[in-house]
């Protein structure tokens, strides 16, 4: 029988991706978002796209911090497994606005942990980042690195994390797998589905795109003095559908025995330069991306990729798509979508 999987977030840019993925699998799924950095324009288009699986996802427009509509979904619903992609990401914004972080992303996150077990589902697939490994000594970041928090939002991570361990101490029912992501990029082929970031982005291609697309005059590089072939950062890029494939494996994992608390990393093991994925864009695009150079962004990294060794070994899962892939699939999205989902933030 299809098994059904709760999507937190699942609105959202990894979420919409994972999603049909789980549909195209034969899942049954069920997203809980409260589309306060989304569209439900996502979700719809998610099940165009799964035509015939469609039928088989269904959308409810929850906080996470609601006990009682959690309560309520869990009672009418069994689940067998929950993804959880559900909380705020923006590094910048987790500075200002520290309790805003930590409400959203940990109380979810509990509310979450509790309604769970009060209904006897403790499977869970947890969105963790390579934020945890902070300004790595060494590359590749191995699973058993120290791990750090430079800023609240990679704190919720890691408290989420320590949460998880501990839950898994106190009862042995759960079996929990914590994905530490690289760093996300590209969009669906189809170029249907992406990612649609409110205001101004934070990351380095939701910013590409925009330029790209005239909604913004230029890229700042942050930082051209690192110790990286062309002093620019240097990160391990990962396309958005090789990293919902990489749930599909970790919930397949799930149903082994003996799986308690594991991580592991996502990523392709390879590292990029911001001025090679700026090369890379502009040749999928054809579009010149004008730059501006600057000093260092406060708290960022020199150089960070993943060790891909454990999840090839135990997940059976390896990432497929080359950068020039990821910047094809992220133009394609672009230039259907140049507002994203909607147009009422075409002035941002
Ligand atoms: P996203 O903002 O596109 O998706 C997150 C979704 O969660 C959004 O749809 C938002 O509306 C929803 N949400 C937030 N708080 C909620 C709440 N309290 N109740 C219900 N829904 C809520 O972000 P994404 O890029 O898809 O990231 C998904 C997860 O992966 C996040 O936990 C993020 O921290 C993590 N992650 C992302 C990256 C990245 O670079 N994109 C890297 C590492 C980890
Ligand atoms: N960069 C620029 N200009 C920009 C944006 C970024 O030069 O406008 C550079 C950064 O300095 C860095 C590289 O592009 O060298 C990548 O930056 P991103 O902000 O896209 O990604 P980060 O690796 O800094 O951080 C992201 C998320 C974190 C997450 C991490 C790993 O923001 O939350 O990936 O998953 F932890």
């Amino acid at each position: 029988m299809a098994k059904t999987i709760l999507v937190t977030g699942g609105a959202g840019y990894i979420g919409s991706h994972t999603v049909l993925q789980l549909l195209l699998g034969g899942f049954k799924t069920v997203v809980v978002d409260n589309l306060d950095n989304s569209s439900e324009v996502a979700v719809d288009r998610v099940r165009e796209l799964a035509r015939e699986f469609g039928k088989n996802l269904s959308f409810h427009k929850v906080d996470l911090r609601d006990k009682p509509a959690l309560d309520k979904l869990f009672s009418s619903i069994t689940f067998d497994a929950v993804i959880h992609f559900a909380g705020l990401k923006a590094v910048g914004e987790s500075v200002q606005k520290p309790l805003l972080y930590y409400n959203n992303n940990l109380i979810g996150t509990i509310t979450l942990l509790e309604v769970m077990a009060a209904h006897g589902c403790k499977k869970l697939v947890f969105s963790s980042s390579a934020t945890v490994y902070g300004w790595p000594k060494v590359v590749p970041c191995t699973e058993d690195f120290p791990l750090v928090a430079a800023n609240p939002y990679g704190r919720t991570k890691l408290f989420i994390e320590e949460i998880a361990r501990d839950i898994y101490r106190s009862d042995s029912d759960w079996k929990i797998i914590l994905l530490r992501y690289f760093n996300p990029v590209g969009a669906h082929p189809s170029g249907h589905i992406g990612e649609d970031p409110r205001g101004i982005p934070n990351n380095l291609m939701p910013f590409v795109q925009q330029v790209a697309v005239g909604r913004r005059q230029a890229l700042t590089v942050f930082g051209t003095d690192y110790n990286t072939k062309d002093g620019t950062g240097v990160r391990d890029y990962i396309h958005v559908v090789d990293l919902a494939d990489g749930h599909i494996a970790a919930l397949h994992k799930l149903d082994e025995d003996k799986i308690g608390c594991e991580v592991y990393n996502l990523g392709t093991g390879k590292g990029t330069s911001v001025l090679e994925m700026v090369a890379a864009f502009e040749s999928a695009s054809g579009k010149k991306i004008p730059l501006v150079t600057s000093g260092r962004r406060p708290g960022d990294a020199e150089v960070v990729y993943a060790s891909t060794e454990k999840a090839e070994r135990e997940l059976n899962w390896k990432a497929q798509y080359s950068i020039d892939d990821m910047c094809r699939d992220q133009w394609n999205w672009a230039s259907k979508n140049p507002f994203g989902y909607d147009t009422s933030d075409s002035t941002t």
